[in-house]
């Protein structure tokens, strides 16, 4: 069980080092060394949501309280009312909780509703009632994927899917619950934790002689140490932002650099071949967006992205 874990005194290996530099420009970079001054002050106090998946428990961290499924679930509003009461001075709310399996939202779909776009809206009725700033991750899986260019926050949105539907759903449902709430919609996180493509293609680069991955979807890779970083300096601010790393990429185009980067770093590799296919070779109840990059400019007024491939690098070499 994932308790609350208590004030966090410092912040720690690989999340210390995503954390802000303020380099040459004013904007703070989110590959440096030192943590931003206002992480030190009292007044905040992070409650994770979703904290035994992917971004959640990179998030852990940073945080004064945070929660698994078990502990508090985001659809149950008098649960989260309850954990606020037993634990007050809550500044700061982050969601990470989700159905994020795509092919499992699109069959088990009550679930996904709930927690997707249900549990959105529970979490900003419950941080507009104690005055909290509330941060709601969302996905690029909002939009058509069907237009070729990279897409804004004011652009259409449209899923092609049912775990879109619901994350665009929880969307709506937040803002009109919560317009001070900030959604930071997000694309292909990778990382340590959780299950991801990117930690699957490792075990496979160093299992697997050949590979096969699709070439005929694109997006943008987003390393998860600095999406954390992101949050946490975003956290202040309202409305819909879409943050990924630099870079657009096909899986297959994510694997030959990977495979050319492990190489590089000495990791052992024993894939020979690694294969473009279309995705409609891998079976999947749904449809899955084509093209669905964002446009990162908004964001890029507040902070500095560095490109997928420098943080995939990072990833590799940190033990
Ligand atoms: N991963 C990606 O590539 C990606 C891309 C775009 C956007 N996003 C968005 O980023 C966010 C985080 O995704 P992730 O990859 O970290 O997902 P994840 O690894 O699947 O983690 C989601 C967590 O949500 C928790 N959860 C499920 N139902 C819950 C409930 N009713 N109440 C409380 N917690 C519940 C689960 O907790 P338990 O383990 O305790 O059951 C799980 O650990 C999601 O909003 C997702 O839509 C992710």
């Amino acid at each position: 069980m994932n308790g609350p874990l208590g004030v966090i005194p410092a912040l720690q290996g690989r999340a210390k080092r995503a954390i802000y530099q303020f380099t040459g420009g004013n904007l703070p970079s989110i590959t440096g060394a030192d943590p931003p001054p206002l992480l030190k002050q009292e007044f905040f106090k992070l409650w994770v949501t979703g904290a035994n998946g992917l971004v959640g428990s990179a998030l852990r961290e940073h945080a004064t309280f945070a929660t698994g499924h078990r502990e508090v679930d985001i659809t149950d509003l008098a649960q989260l009312r309850l954990f606020v009461k037993e634990h007050p001075g809550v500044t700061h709310i982050v969601n990470c909780a989700a159905i994020a399996g795509v092919d499992f939202s699109e069959t088990h779909r009550e679930e996904a509703f709930q927690v997707n776009a249900v549990g959105p809206e529970n979490l900003g009725i419950l941080s507009r009632e104690i005055g909290t700033h509330l941060v709601h991750l969302s996905t690029d899986y909002v939009y058509p994927g069907s237009v070729h260019r990279p897409l804004k926050e004011t652009d259409p949105v449209s899923p092609c899917n049912y775990y879109g539907e619901t994350k665009l759903e929880g969307e709506r449902r937040l803002q009109r619950v919560n317009p001070s709430a900030l959604i930071l919609r997000t694309s292909w996180v990778f990382g340590s934790g959780g299950t991801n493509f990117v930690a699957k293609l490792l075990q496979m680069l160093q299992q697997q002689e050949e590979i096969l991955l699709t070439n005929d979807h694109w997006s943008r890779p987003t390393y998860v140490v600095d999406l954390v970083a992101a949050i946490l300096h975003m956290r202040d601010e309202k409305g819909i932002y879409n943050f990924a790393n630099q870079g657009v990429a096909s899986k297959y185009e994510f694997a030959l650099t990977m495979r050319e980067e492990a190489l590089a770093q000495g990791i052992p590799v024993v894939t020979k071949r690694i294969v473009p296919m279309p995705g409609s070779h891998f079976p999947s109840p749904c449809q899955r967006p084509v093209y669905s990059a964002f446009d990162t400019e908004k964001i890029e007024q507040k902070l500095f992205i560095r490109s997928w491939q420098e943080a995939l690098r990072e990833f590799l070499c940190v033990p």
